[in-house]
Order: C-alpha cells, then sequence, then structure tokens
C-alpha cells in the first residue's frame, strides 16, 4: 500500500526514503552486513569512513532528486528498525520505462521474507505508481536466495552475460531476470512457509 510521497507499507516492513539521521543505523547495517555485501556485491570496504553511510544518503537523496534511481530504507514496522536497502537504479522512466531492482537485507534479519515482502513493494510501486514497463535485475549465479525471490517476485530468466562483471578479483557471469508489467500475475497469498 502506498501512504505518501515514497513510503511503501507492507505487512511486516515500511519502506521510506533514508533521511540525514539514518546515518548512525545504516553505518551499523552495513557494518552488520559486510561480509554479506562483500561476497555479493563487492562493496562495504574492511575500513570504511565515519561519513560513508551519511555520504551514501546524500548521493541517494541526490539520485531521487534527478529521478536516476530511487532507493528505500526497509524498516520494520514493528520497532521501525533498518532492516535494508531496496532501489530501482537506472530509472529511464521517460525513455525505456525501465529500471533495475537491486536489495539487500542486513544479517541477522535475512530468511524471514523481508526481501521478498520488499521486493514485492518496490515492484508494486513500479508498475502501478512510476507506471514503468519492464523491470530487470542481475545476479551472480552462486546467489541462489536474490534467485528464490526474484522467481517469487514474478521475475523471469532472460539469458546470461558471461564473465561480465569483475567480483572480487574474478570475472564472474551474470544471469539477466526481466519482468514486464504484462507478466504481473493477479495478487496471491504470500505462500512462505515462515
Ligand atoms: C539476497 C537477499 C536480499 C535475500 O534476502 P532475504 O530477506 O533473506 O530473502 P527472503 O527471506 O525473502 O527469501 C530468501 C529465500 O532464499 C532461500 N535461501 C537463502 N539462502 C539460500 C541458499 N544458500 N541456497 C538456496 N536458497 C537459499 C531462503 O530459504 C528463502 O527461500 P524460501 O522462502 O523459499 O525458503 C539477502 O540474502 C542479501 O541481502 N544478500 C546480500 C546482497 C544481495 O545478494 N543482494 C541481491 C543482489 S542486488
Amino acid at each position: 500500500m502506498v501512504m505518501a510521497e515514497g513510503i511503501l507499507e507492507g505487512r511486516r516492513l515500511v519502506l521510506r526514503p533514508l533521511a540525514e539521521a539514518d546515518a548512525a543505523e545504516l553505518g551499523s547495517a552495513v557494518a552488520d552486513s559486510r561480509e554479506a555485501l562483500r561476497k555479493r556485491l563487492g562493496w562495504a570496504a574492511p575500513d570504511p569512513a565515519p561519513g560513508d553511510a551519511a555520504a551514501f544518503i546524500a548521493a541517494v537523496r541526490a539520485a531521487a532528486e534527478a529521478r536516476t534511481a530511487l532507493s528505500w530504507g526497509v524498516f520494520e514496522a514493528k520497532g521501525g528498525a533498518l532492516a535494508g536497502v531496496a532501489s530501482l537504479d537506472e530509472l529511464q522512466p521517460a525513455e525505456r520505462g525501465h529500471a533495475r531492482l537491486a536489495l539487500w537485507v542486513r544479517t541477522g534479519r535475512t530468511d524471514r521474507g523481508y526481501a521478498t515482502e520488499a521486493g514485492r513493494l518496490v515492484v508494486e510501486h513500479a508498475f502501478k505508481t512510476l507506471a514503468l514497463r519492464r523491470l530487470s535485475a542481475r545476479l551472480d549465479p552462486v546467489n541462489r536466495a536474490f534467485r528464490r525471490v526474484l522467481k517469487r517476485l514474478g521475475f523471469r530468466y532472460e539469458g546470461c552475460l558471461r564473465a561480465d562483471k569483475r567480483l572480487n578479483n574474478r570475472w564472474i557471469d551474470q544471469e539477466c531476470w526481466g519482468m514486464l508489467r504484462s507478466d504481473r500475475a493477479p495478487a496471491k497469498p504470500t505462500t512462505r512457509k515462515k
């Protein structure tokens, strides 16, 4: 459900644009998740500078202002803890009606269906509110958790770019997944076991 400009509310999560005041908590979430972020996304420096989280928030706010990307902090509705970040990158609404979905969930809060719930909210926002035509996602083939999430969201496998990305000093393949507005099935109840 869309509550206000850019705020998306789910059953257990509230997604809202990150604000300067979230910098300390974002820094802790990144610190907690450093190993997963390094392994899967190749970022999260071993020695983060104190201003890294604030600089990230300033950058995503500037991108949102320029409408080149939209990012949300993923917050637990109960208690308000920051559980991750979701984004629509490479936003090209006018030219191609396209964006790329990316998200991460804080270590210690994975396997609760949070990525699925946050992803659903962002997908709905992308197609209904932003009226995008197509969403894409890129996947490291060993990232089985994200593949599960993409499938559950309704993304389809579209092919593989071989040795396309440099990650942690090796060239990795990139699976391409996509979803068209017309792929969306009628809403079904969540079928997760947890
Ligand atoms: C990928 C990621 C976002 C998933 O977040 P999450 O909140 O745990 O996702 P969900 O709980 O909604 O679903 C995860 C699913 O993957 C499954 N899974 C988790 N680890 C797995 C593994 N090693 N092998 C196979 N399946 C796995 C879970 O069992 C779950 O499936 P199920 O609901 O059918 O049981 C999270 O692991 C993460 O942040 N990883 C690092 C960053 C990243 O890879 N982002 C994606 C690219 S942008």
